[in-house]
This record gives C-alpha cells, sequence and structure tokens, in this order.
C-alpha cells in the first residue's frame, strides 16, 4: 500500500490557540502497538529542523543529534520493567517509589548507531556496550555483516539497539537476528532510532512484532537509492566526517 503522508500541523503547547502556534511537519503516524513515536513537541520539531538542515556544520549536527539521542534513551528506559521501592527521606518519612529491574545493555550498529552510545551511557553509568558492523551495499541498499562482539551473558539481559537510521530495515532486521541467534527474546529488545522511513517500520515491526521500537519521526519515504526522504543525508558521514 502506498506510504501515508507526513501531517502538516500546528505544533505548540495548549495555552496557545491554534491561530497563534506556528505549522510544521510532524511524524507520519504508526499502526504498530509496538512502535512510540517521541510527542512532537517544539522542542523536538526545532530540533530536527537543525539536524535535517544541509546547511547545518558538523559540530552543530553532533550537538543537536545528541540532544535528540537523549530524549530517545530517557523514553526508551520508561519501557524497561520496575519494582516497588520504597525509600526513607532525610526527614524521616517513607517515599513509595520504583526501583528499576533487571540488567541491560546497549548494542550499536557501527558506524551510525555508535554516535548513540554516549547518550546511553549518560543516563546508564557503566552499562555495558555490544558492537555488530553492518554496512549497507551502496548499489544494491542490501546489509552485510562483519563483525560482531556482544556481552557473553547478553541473553540475560535488556538490549538496547541503537541506529538512528531505518530506510528499508535491512540492517535493523539483520542486526535482531544475529541478537536472537544469542538467545535475546525479542521481547527484551528495544530499538532506539532518530528516523525511519514508513517502509522500514513496517518491514521492521511485522518481522518482529514484539521487539519495541521508539523513535524519533517517521518521515514520508524512500527515494530511488533508498534514502529517508526528506531525511537527513547520510548520518554517520554527517556525524563523523563532514
Ligand atoms: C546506515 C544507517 C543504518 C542503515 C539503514 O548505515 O546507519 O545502519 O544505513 O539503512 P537500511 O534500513 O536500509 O538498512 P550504513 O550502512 O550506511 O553505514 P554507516 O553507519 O557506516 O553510515
Ligand atoms: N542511511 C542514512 O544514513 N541515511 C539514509 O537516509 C538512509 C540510510
Amino acid at each position: 500500500s502506498e506510504p501515508k503522508r507526513s501531517p502538516i500541523k500546528c505544533v505548540g503547547p495548549d495555552y496557545r490557540s491554534e491561530s497563534q502556534k506556528p505549522i510544521a511537519t510532524v511524524s507520519v503516524p504508526v499502526d504498530f502497538d509496538s512502535v512510540t513515536v517521541l510527542p512532537q513537541t517544539p522542542q523536538l520539531i526545532a530540533l530536527l529542523s537543525i539536524i535535517r538542515s544541509k546547511d547545518t556544520n558538523r559540530g552543530d549536527f553532533i550537538f543537536y543529534s545528541n540532544r535528540i539521542i537523549r530524549l530517545l534513551v530517557e523514553e526508551g528506559l520508561n519501557h524497561l520493567p520496575t519494582v516497588e521501592h520504597t525509600v526513607t527521606t532525610p526527614v524521616g518519612r517513607a517515599y513509595n517509589g520504583l526501583a528499576f529491574q533487571g540488567k541491560i545493555c546497549g548494542v550499536s550498529i557501527m558506524r551510525a548507531g555508535e554516535a548513540m552510545e554516549q547518550g546511553l551511557r549518560e543516563c546508564c553509568r557503566s552499562v555495558r556496550i555490544g558492537k555488530i558492523l553492518i554496512q549497507r551495499d551502496e548499489e544494491t541498499s542490501r546489509p552485510r555483516l562483519f563483525y560482531d562482539k556482544l556481552p557473553e551473558d547478553i541473553a540475560d539481559r535488556w538490549v538496547l539497539l541503537l541506529d538512528p537510521m531505518l530506510a528499508t530495515g535491512g540492517s535493523a532486521i539483520m542486526a535482531v537476528d544475529v541478537l536472537k541467534s544469542r538467545g535475546v527474546p525479542e521481547d527484551r529488545i528495544l530499538f532506539l532510532n532518530v528516523l525511519a522511513s514508513p517502509q522500514g517500520i513496517q518491514h521492521f515491526s511485522t518481522k518482529f512484532p514484539n521487539v519495541r521500537v521508539i523513535t524519533a519521526f517517521v518521515d514520508e519515504g524512500l527515494d530511488e537509492k533508498n534514502y529517508i526522504i526528506p531525511g537527513l543525508g547520510d548520518f554517520g558521514d554527517r556525524y563523523y566526517t563532514r
């Protein structure tokens, strides 16, 4: 079926009337229960506008991508299990709170996914991080697996899989296949992603309905070279080399 178009909506806080709010293109809606798209707040849309622009230099691309990645990690952590946990405050009163339950690790799909490791470390100080090197063939867009190095006990952990771009979905699907081959069940994988295409989401989430996806934005589609459009170009090149 034809991919949906991104809706153009008024963006801004509720205390403003619709006529006072600016208009921006927001994420395409997604039908999968397993997919969470970050709230399309003015802050997120402004950050995405910076990293999408071809005129943004590498320093700003890194700084503003990191801010979006931090939002993704914070949301991702909300999907991990918690247990009741009561603490005593300095004034001697009890507070009925929560504590995270279970061990986690990050797994980045190299190279672009490595850009998301710092954001994860900022929230989870000594988190273990594994790597999977998958490269998309520039001619065919098909992924090739070159290397992986994962924590030995990964089957006992929740896995935060990191890749900023989900285009055809081939690379992310290959990475989940590697994780599953090491004994990680689908429902313990959270895929954190900055920008997805509708086709990529459809492909990935049909194949893995139990893998949760947290993305900042689902874009309009793919061009003839399977680049996301309007997109932001090649994330890895812009973050690491340009
Ligand atoms: C990019 C991106 C994803 C993949 C997405 O990586 O970071 O891993 O392409 O495309 P897909 O959904 O069609 O598979 P690339 O292979 O270009 O390598 P890089 O991370 O070194 O830039
Ligand atoms: N990888 C990227 O970095 N950008 C795209 O648009 C597609 C794949």
